[in-house]
């Protein structure tokens, strides 16, 4: 599995989760999984306790060569490979530069060149995001004959269409690709000369994932496929959503240590201590009939900042108290600093990510807000629903797949869902959880049934295994044909995958 994150090395957002916790619960089934990653400057080889296996790896790169090390270690079981070219990688960041599309090609360049020193032949190399799509395209054309290789398939996986790596044609060069160029018919009107990576790994993988299945089926049209959505129709064939799963052991409010009290869904009672000291942490007023609504997140648009601080001072008036834990662009600090201003003791916001603001007040909060745009899968409304914060959704992507609309007339759904995405739309959705608030018994309930829903890895695991098999497939039956993902013929194709 190759990857630019990865939990507890690096993280930039949802993805470093996904490939923390999906090569565990592989493992347990009895997969070979290896990850492989760049080894940035914040990840501290001691820390890890990592081992020299290359001192210095040739890496083809740039019409030369570039040397790099493999470090290694383990996690959770999972051997981690990591790439160390420090002057790509020994950075103040993890992203954000320059020669960013230069970086990732070299790590994966890298890795793959890791496997040939290694004499490891993988069956399946599985790409995340942008920064690794250039695998699935390498599969079918530098490294088609090379042995280690010959049989190898490929899996990409998308977990946001919103990030593309998109670059001029002299990527192509720095891949070793300049040659072997090919225009992608759907993109070809869309960018000219530019080189769209995550394009490279929608059309080359063998089978392409996102991670649900409402997704999946968005990105096919305009307004979810951010310009993709005619490749990825070509492509329906090899595309499938996998609701990603979280990881249930470290998720846990029977045994999370930065909690107040542990409680589980038989002693309920017992979360009302969390409450108490959240609205402590929080500066708020401690009144337990207050029905607490919570926010972890990124604070930019995609997310629904817009929305949030459009109704602030109307949920207030419903209520309700809101604590938040963010950061994001300075133009919604500002504006978020401002509507918590407005409302002391009844609003506050904490600027920073860490567990011991974010874990207090899953465990503390009554609702859970998530307001996004758009969301390929979303883990924070899982979380949320574990320790019993009932979600307040967009239904839109993976909300959907994970939360249902509560009834109360007949006892079913676990959380509150609206679909324009307006601020009005979120209020009345607010709103409604306020009201079901008030009758203690059936929001007990409520909250029983979303900490019961099963969010592990372990039916999703499941799934990419028989992906993986899917994949070589695929793979055999294309390099037979050859047509090696040669999207302008291959995609008559109407198998069903
Ligand atoms: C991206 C998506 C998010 C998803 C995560 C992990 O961050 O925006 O919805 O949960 O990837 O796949």
């Amino acid at each position: 599995m190759l990857s630019a994150e990865m939990v507890p090395f690096a993280k930039i957002g949802g993805p470093a989760d996904v490939v923390g916790a999906l090569p565990k619960a592989l493992r347990r089934m009895g997969h070979d999984v290896r990850v492989a990653m760049p080894c940035y400057r914040s990840i501290r080889p001691e820390q890890f306790g990592m081992t020299t296996l290359i001192e210095a790896l040739p890496v083809p790169f740039k019409h030369n060569t570039e040397e790099a090390a493999i470090r290694e270690t383990t996690v959770g079981g999972v051997p981690v490979y990591f790439v160390d070219a420090p002057r790509y990688f020994q950075r103040e960041n993890v992203l954000g530069y320059q020669d960013d599309g230069d970086r990732f090609i070299l790590f994966c360049r890298a890795a793959l060149e890791m496997c040939r020193a290694l004499d490891w032949s993988p069956d399946v190399i599985h790409a995340h995001e942008w920064h690794t799509a250039i695998v699935p395209n390498w599969l079918h054309t530098l490294y088609r004959h090379d042995p280690i290789f010959s049989t190898t398939a490929s899996v990409f996986t998308i977990h946001n269409m919103a990030y593309q790596g998109i670059f001029g044609h002299r990527i192509l060069e720095v891949a070793g690709l300049a040659n072997q160029e090919f225009v992608l018919p759907a993109l070809a009107d869309k960018q000219d000369d530019a080189v769209d990576l995550l394009g490279r790994g929608i059309a080359y993988a063998d089978v392409v994932t996102t991670v649900s299945e409402t997704y999946a089926e968005e990105i096919l049209t305009p307004e979810y496929g951010e310009g993709l959505e005619g490749l990825l129709r070509q492509r329906a064939n090899r595309l499938e959503g996998i609701l990603n799963g979280i990881d249930a052991e470290v998720l846990n409010p029977a045994t999370d240590i930065y909690i107040a009290q542990p409680y589980d869904a038989d002693h309920l009672e017992q979360r009302a201590a969390n409450k108490r000291a959240l609205q402590e942490q929080f500066g708020l007023e401690p009144d337990p009939a207050v029905p607490v609504l919570g926010f972890v997140s990124r604070l930019a648009r995609p997310k629904g900042a817009d929305l949030l601080t459009a109704a602030f001072d109307h949920i207030i008036e419903l209520g309700a108290q809101i604590a938040i834990v963010g950061i994001g662009d300075p133009h919604y600090h500002e504006l978020f600093a401002q509507c918590v201003a407005r409302h002391p003791r009844r609003a506050a916001i904490h600027f920073n990510f860490g567990a011991d603001w974010t874990q207090p007040l899953y465990a503390g909060a009554d609702m859970y807000l998530m307001p996004s745009r758009f969301e390929p899968c979303g883990l924070n409304q899982m979380i949320a629903m574990r320790y019993g914060a009932i979600p307040i959704v967009r239904a839109t992507g993976g909300l959907i797949d994970t939360v249902t609309e509560f009834d109360p007339q007949r006892g079913t759904g676990t959380g509150f869902t609206f679909h324009e995405f307006d601020p009005w739309s979120l209020l009345a959705a607010i709103a409604r959880a306020v009201q079901s608030y008030r009758y203690p018994d059936s929001w007990h309930d409520l909250m029983r049934r979303a900490m019961a829903v099963d969010h592990s890895w372990r039916a999703s695991a499941a799934r990419y295994g028989a992906v993986y098999e899917r994949a070589l497939e695929w793979h055999a039956e294309d390099i037979a044909l050859h047509h090696p993902a040669d999207i302008g013929s291959g995609l008559a194709d109407e198998r069903e995958v």
